[in-house]
């Protein structure tokens, strides 16, 4: 069977871009084993003939009932499935789900009957979110940052706003282009539909979201601009560190630079 990518360069370029940052998961060190997923809403990308092709699988439960999802699909990486193996080859190690019409199931339709992440609740909760914003944001990314997640191991770090303002302290840019900053889920249990729930609220104050002691949630219009919002911060947490590691606390800019940086930039 053909791949569902053949004659269809715009859909075959959003699973391309999901290739390119896997692989730069793998080669940031974010990605051990199966570690991380992303998700992409491929809606637009969908015809006729894509439409009428056969489940592969039998109806699954996404576990939450999500309106803003019918008659949508989604690339998604596969449950279990290495980030470095969907750089390589993104069909074999992830697949197009569509969601039923009763918003709380889906099927894989192509191109093989690879299941889906494990975080689908999450993934797909955060696509009913920006679905709901109406900022026409596509991507989803979890990823599991060595020095953002060993953050969350210190308590005085999980308390409202104070890793925020750390990591905007670290340098401009972070401030610039994660204005709402990095909002923390206390530890809750992988893949649950609790987990989900959370990351939506938080979502909701937040641009990227903290999962405690286990790695973060980002959304953007495409999967790089995703990808850029955790890096951008994981920058400021190496700085943060570097510094330490140098045997000494980081001043930081202070809190009239950052209102400056606020004003200037309209953030
Ligand atoms: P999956 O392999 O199911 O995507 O799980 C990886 C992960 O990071 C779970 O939190
Ligand atoms: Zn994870």
């Amino acid at each position: 069977m053909e791949s569902i990518l053949a004659n269809r360069p715009a859909l075959a370029t959003e699973v391309d871009k999901v290739a390119e940052v896997a692989g730069y998961l793998w080669q940031k060190g974010w990605a051990e084993r199966n570690g991380g997923n992303i998700t992409v809403n491929v809606t637009e990308h969908i015809d006729d003939a894509i439409r009428a092709l056969p489940a592969i699988s039998p109806r699954y439960p996404i576990g939450t009932v999500l309106p803003h999802l019918k008659g949508c699909w989604f690339f998604c990486k596969g449950t279990n499935r290495r980030m470095r193996d969907l750089a390589r080859r993104p069909m074999e190690n992830g697949s197009v789900i569509r969601i039923l019409d009763d918003c709380a199931s889906y099927e894989i339709v192509a191109d093989a009957p690879v299941k889906p992440t494990s975080e689908l609740a999450s993934h797909l909760s955060m696509h009913d979110k920006m679905i709901a914003d109406g900022q026409g944001y596509k991507a989803a990314i979890h990823t599991h940052p060595i020095d953002l997640v060993a953050m969350t191991h210190n308590p005085a770090f999980l308390k409202k706003d104070v890793l925020t303002n750390l990591l905007w302290s670290m340098i401009p840019e972070t401030r610039a282009f994660c204005p709402k900053g990095l909002g923390i889920v206390p530890y809750k249990m992988p893949s649950s539909v609790e987990l989900a729930e959370a990351t939506i609220e938080a979502l909701k104050e937040y641009d990227v979201v903290m999962w405690e002691k286990h790695g973060v949630c980002a959304v953007g219009p495409d999967i790089f601009e995703a990808f850029d919002q955790v890096d951008v911060l994981s920058k400021s947490a190496q700085i943060y560190l570097t510094a330490r590691s140098m045997g000494f606390e980081p001043t930081g800019t202070t809190q009239e630079q950052m209102d400056e940086l606020k004003q200037a930039f309209d953030l």
